[in-house]
């Protein structure tokens, strides 16, 4: 499938319920050709509304974290685990994110990023593994199918907890190491 094709199958998804209370399918931002991509949990109020990830308090502090190592919406992808907001801004249903995922799987089969950045606990135990433990494990770097993957603290948590500031902002260094080593692009 090619990328207009997905996008068009996504944006009519009712494979769950979220799709009931949704106002927009929030499919993702950045290049189709990123060699970093970041994957959040799901959309909140603000990305439903507007129909793009990270675009509320967080997105703002993910931003100001994307740029200290010179990422930003134009050089890198951003895509969720599920792409419909859950009420309330629960966690995604185990349910719903079997659902959702395929659609994921198949951006990340067309993008085929070198550097996978997961933001908190739900984006890591999908795409690093289910025993992931963020408190213990953010920051470290894994091999999934030659591809590198590492998480960072949700921005929402950093912004409940900035005592987490500082590891982040090694983390943050770490992943510009790795860029540095591997990625090409210069876009
Ligand atoms: N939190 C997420 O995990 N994803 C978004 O898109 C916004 C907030």
């Amino acid at each position: 499938m090619d990328w207009n094709t997905l996008q068009e199958s996504c944006l009519a998804c009712k494979r769950c319920t979220l799709s009931e209370t949704r106002t927009n399918v929030v499919f993702g931002v950045g290049r189709q050709d990123a060699e970093v991509l970041f994957v959040g949990e799901g959309p909140g109020q603000q990305e439903d509304l507007q129909g793009e990830p990270f675009v509320g308090r967080a997105g703002k502090l993910l931003d100001d974290m994307m740029a200290i190592i010179d990422l930003d919406r134009t050089n890198s992808f951003i895509a969720n685990i599920v792409k419909c907001r859950p009420p309330g801004n629960r966690d995604p249903l185990p349910a719903e994110q079997e659902a959702c995922t395929p659609w994921l799987d198949q951006q990340l089969a067309i993008i085929q990023p070198k550097i996978i950045v997961c933001l908190g606990r739900i984006a890591a135990m999908y795409m690093i593994g289910s025993d992931f433990k963020i408190t213990r494990d953010h920051g470290q770097w894994f091999d999934r199918d030659g591809v590198r993957m590492m998480a960072l603290f949700h921005p929402a948590a950093l912004l409940r907890d900035p005592r987490k500031r500082p590891e982040t902002f090694e983390d943050l260094k770490s992943l510009q190491r790795e860029i540095r080593e591997i990625c090409t692009n210069t876009y």
